[in-house]
């Protein structure tokens, strides 16, 4: 069977070298890429942890910036040689942006390079895995002042109520929603799992990218493989290739099919069950 994601295009990454948890060396780096070729990925966007309150400090902000566009030649350097060493060797374009940690609610993104592939979409995070009641608030401002902010890994937050009422709200203020690979696989725990295809099941999710912190292999192809097993195949395809090349174009989300809504009861029950503290 053919490939749903194939030539897909992952915007949530950590593969420039020794700037935050991810990859520690161009090498590391290169090899992740390999990983990504593997799976059939056709661009890489790179996103270093990076705090929204810096980009209010001038020093500072040039001083992490810095440090991102040396990690950045290291890495393109690294993808050049290899690929100079290895005829016939096909790597993943790549191209960058941040995860922005929102510590502050209304960051200063004139700066090109703290947005994905320096378009109007960037790439967000809310602290300690916990989504503030009004982060809406957030996700207004940004839209408001031309950029669209899309929320990384929704499903990992540990503070959701069962309606899931401050993402709705984030939604209805333009938020898009990444959700992360490995949460339908299980590698965030069982909660975000059932967040996650939740989501989906509400319809909600705009992208899926890796988060990828170049250990392990991406967890992409097996979520795409868990897509497909529930029969949403044309959702893996809007998922990873439609809509991120979308976003790479400037263009907002199109929508994605609600995965099967019988199931989603399932989902859904367990999921109240998991919240009220009965399972
Ligand atoms: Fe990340």
């Amino acid at each position: 069977m053919t490939n749903p994601a194939a030539g897909f295009i992952d915007f949530h990454s950590h593969l420039i070298p020794g700037v935050d948890d991810g990859s520690a060396t161009p090498e590391q780096s290169v090899e992740s890429l390999r990983a990504f070729a593997a799976q059939s990925a056709s661009t890489v966007l790179t996103t270093p942890h990076f705090d929204a309150s810096l980009t209010k400090m001038p020093v500072a902000l040039a001083a992490r910036l810095g440090v991102f566009d040396a990690g950045w030649a290291q890495l393109v350097a690294a993808r050049n040689a290899a690929l100079a060493a290895e005829p016939g060797l096909v790597l993943p374009e790549i191209k960058r942006g941040v995860e922005l940690m929102l510590d502050d609610p209304d960051p200063d993104l004139s700066d090109e390079r703290i947005r994905l592939d320096g378009g109007e979409f960037v790439l967000c995070e809310f602290p300690g895995m916990q989504l503030p009641p009004n982060a809406e608030w957030a996700m207004h401002n940004l839209r408001q002042k031309g950029w669209r902010p899309v929320i990384a890994h929704p499903e990992r937050y540990r503070n959701h109520d069962t309606r899931l009422s401050v993402l709705s709200r984030c939604r209805s203020a333009g938020a898009h929603l990444q959700v992360n690979a490995g949460s339908l696989i299980g590698q965030h725990g069982s909660r975000a799992q059932l967040v996650a295809f939740a989501l989906l099941q509400a319809g909600w999710v705009d992208y899926l990218s890796s988060d990828y912190h170049a250990r392990g292999t991406p967890a992409t192809a097996r979520a795409v493989e868990a897509l497909v097993e529930r029969g949403a195949a044309a959702q893996a395809t809007r998922l990873t290739v439609e809509n991120p090349a979308r976003l790479l174009a400037g263009e907002g989300p199109l929508p994605v099919q609600p995965l099967d809504a019988q199931e989603a009861q399932s989902w859904w029950t367990r999921l109240l069950r998991k919240v009220a503290g009965n399972d």
